[in-house]
């Protein structure tokens, strides 16, 4: 029987998670406890902390996970745990619980890469999703416009030279005083702002696959620096406009290129209304598919790394039991 039902754990940077997933997509249980608030205070996350915190939330986590799902520990067929990329010691937390579970429960251990993770959100969602598919993977930590050739085959056509999106989200809240993490709270007060207020500038819009958005950020500081009196919804809006604008100019040249069917978002960044509004509109200017996952799936969770997972055990078997966290792992391409 091919193993069906996965175990996912996802512990890489302020999210403990675990999921239990039958076939690759049918989501039977999706738990997170987000850190959020722990970290609030220090305004970010604070790895120590993080790797505390996971230590003390993973078991029960994965107890709640089994308990929604209705199935015993007996009827899982492998456990998968992100190992990277991320923090390194709060991926060795979920590392260490999976392969414990594995090793217990005599059952393949799966080391996923959360990247890959993230790419998968959107197949549990629509499972027949087509391909070749311009992704783009917009995250705290990573900005990576993708083509996804097939399963488990990706080229990476251009990414950050220098900030995250994410990261550019959260800095510039912290600038505006809106607190962390800053990407939420940006989208909601955009909502009441003018996105054409302020013509922040769009770094290398016509220059190639890769991004940059460090010097967006600091012409929002110097902005506010110099007219205080700008209302902070028009700011945001603005700053959010000019990051969503980028992404979206090069997704569509992308799939035109590359002759993609459809343009499809992923990581804590695709919940942003905006960003999501832009792709569904150059999706239908386009005559391309758009697929956005819901909100819950984009940010870090555990689903995705079961349905990862998989995936990666049906081609490439299990993972050693020696297989460590690797704070620094690529996206596996051609
Ligand atoms: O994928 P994720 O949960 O964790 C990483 O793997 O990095 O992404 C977290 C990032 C944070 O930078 C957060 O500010 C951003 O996603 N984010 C958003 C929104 N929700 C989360 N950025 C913009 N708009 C949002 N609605
Ligand atoms: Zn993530």
């Amino acid at each position: 029987m091919p193993a069906d039902v996965i175990l996912g754990i996802e512990t890489s940077c302020d999210e403990t998670a675990a999921a239990v997933v039958v076939g690759g997509s049918d989501v039977r249980a999706n738990v997170v406890s987000s850190q959020i608030d722990i970290h609030a205070k220090y305004g970010g996350v604070v790895p120590e902390v993080a790797s505390r915190a996971h230590v003390d939330t993973i078991m029960p986590v994965v107890e709640e996970a089994l308990e929604v799902s209705g199935l015993r520990p007996d009827e899982i067929d492998a456990v998968a745990a992100t190992h990277g990329p991320g923090l390194v010691g709060a991926l060795l937390v979920g590392v260490s619980a999976a392969k414990a579970m594995a090793l217990v429960w005599d059952v393949p251990f799966i080391g996923v890469n959360h990247l890959e993770a993230h790419l998968y959100a959107s197949f549990l969602e629509e499972p027949d999703l087509e391909m070749p598919l311009v992704i783009l993977l917009v995250s705290g930590g990573h900005t990576m416009l993708i083509l996804m050739e097939d399963h488990l085959r990706y080229r990476v056509l251009g990414a950050t030279v220098d900030d995250a999106a994410g990261e550019a989200f959260d800095k510039v809240a912290r600038v505006l005083d809106l607190g962390y993490p800053g990407g939420p709270a940006i989208d909601r007060l955009s909502g009441d702002g003018d996105p054409a207020a302020i013509a922040f500038p769009r770094a290398m819009a016509n220059d190639g696959w890769n991004f940059s958005f460090s010097g967006v950020k600091t012409a929002v500081v110097n902005h506010v620096r110099k007219n205080p009196d700008t209302p902070i919804a028009d700011v945001a809006a603005s700053f959010q406009e000019a990051v969503a604008d980028v992404l979206v100019t090069k997704a569509r040249k992308a799939a035109r290129e590359y002759g993609a069917t459809g343009l499809c978002l992923a990581g804590g960044v695709a919940a942003n209304s905006r960003l999501r509004e832009r792709v569904s509109e150059a999706a239908a200017a386009d005559g391309l598919r758009a697929f956005l996952p819901s909100r819950a799936m984009c940010t870090d969770n555990a689903a995705m790394v079961a349905a990862a997972g998989w995936w990666r055990l049906a081609a490439d078997g299990p993972s050693g039991l020696d297989l460590g966290a690797d704070p620094s792992l690529r996206l596996p391409t051609d």
